[in-house]
């Protein structure tokens, strides 16, 4: 698999590396002023990203996906190329035909389902899947993705094991019973997420976070509580993290990147109730390399970050390409969030990966 795009040869001595330039396979953008400021942080790394339709209110036809596509485009500052690639929020009342008008459209890429109440703005998300059948069924036959954020939402069930028991309760019988329709489970977490995943056709796949690859659950409780480490799926334990470390740099094409960068306000995460998401976009592929690099496998990021999904998705890979420099650098302890504060990850740390300048002004 290895690209012709590929500068990269030894971890010792390489002090570039370049890459076919990366797609980021599960982000979000928001909308206005927010949209605004993080935007061109994604734009200066990645040529095209699947964009979450969570808004409030959801992303659910066609036409409002048109129009959120359009903001975008007009968001982004000049000069900047930049594809977004939309989805539609899945509701109990979504109809097959939009499934259609979704795939005619050109531009809507995927459907996504949340479970009801399973994470920021997902009230709007399915109770239960075996209502949404003649959608998935369209879906399925029609080739358009399903995107999942896996999860149980049952308080009964510990926060820790919401996934798995997802693989065990749903997962199975959905792949059993749509036997050709595309999935990616998105942002996981587990062993037992990758292990899933790993033993799938082809045509099943999987997301993964720098954060999940880069921190275990540790990292929400190092020294107090730490709400800028909180996302949905919660970060797990360190053997969690290791599987999924193994997975994303073992050049299986099941796996591919997908940050999850989901800003909010720093008011809005340092609260009583802090919500879920972590900002990652700022450092989005430099955080990918730090941890291909911990794990000796630099060498095989830009399948993972630059072919994987493309060819997932049935979309050309990017011809133009992306090179980073090997340079110490702090990031902000702050950044802006369209007007209000935000803290991005690993605020005030320093990362050892840069944009090169030289190639990326
Ligand atoms: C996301 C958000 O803030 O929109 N939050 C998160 O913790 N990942 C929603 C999501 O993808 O679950
Ligand atoms: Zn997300």
């Amino acid at each position: 698999m290895s690209g012709s795009g590929t500068g990269y040869t030894s971890p010792m001595h390489e002090s570039r590396l370049t890459l076919a330039r990366p797609d980021d396979w599960h982000l979000h953008l928001r909308d206005d002023a927010l949209m605004a400021a993080v935007l061109p942080h994604t734009a200066r790394r990645f040529a095209r990203a699947i964009v979450m339709p969570n808004l409030k209110p959801p992303v659910t036809t066609v036409e409002q996906a048109g129009a959120y596509r359009q903001r975008i485009l007009d968001a982004l500052p000049g000069g900047m190329r930049f594809e977004p690639l939309m989805t539609l929020y899945l509701t109990e009342s979504t109809h097959p035909d939009e499934i259609a008008r979704a795939c005619d459209s050109g531009f809507v890429h995927a459907v996504k389902y949340y479970p009801a109440g399973a994470t920021t703005n997902a009230d709007s998300g399915v109770r239960d899947l075996r209502r949404c059948h003649p959608v998935l069924e369209a879906m399925q036959e029609r080739g358009l993705p399903l995107l999942m954020h896996g999860e149980v939402t049952d308080p009964g069930v510990d926060v820790f094991d919401r996934e798995a028991v997802f693989i065990d309760r749903h997962l199975t019988a959905l792949r059993r019973d749509y036997p050709a329709l595309r999935m990616v489970l998105e942002h996981i977490t587990t062993r037992e997420a990758a292990q899933f995943i790993a033993e799938s056709p082809s045509h099943v796949g999987a997301t993964i976070t720098p954060q999940h690859l880069l921190m275990n659950r540790n990292a929400i409780f190092i020294g107090g509580l730490r709400p800028h480490h909180y996302c949905l799926p919660v970060l797990k334990r360190e053997v969690h993290r290791k599987a999924l470390l193994a997975a994303a740099t073992g050049g299986d094409p099941h796996f591919f990147l997908g940050t999850d960068s989901a800003p909010h306000p720093r008011q809005a995460k340092e609260s009583a109730c802090g919500c879920a998401g972590i900002f990652s976009a700022h450092a989005a592929i430099e955080f990918y390399a730090e941890a291909f690099e911990q794990a000796g496998a630099l060498g095989h990021l830009e399948a993972f970050a630059s072919h994987h999904g493309a060819d997932f998705y049935g979309l050309p890979r990017n011809r133009d390409t992306l090179t980073l420099k090997r340079k110490t650098w702090t990031v902000a302890n702050e950044l802006d969030f369209g007007g209000v504060p935000g803290v991005p990850l690993h605020a005030g740390k320093s990362l050892t990966w840069a944009l090169d300048d030289a190639t990326h002004p």
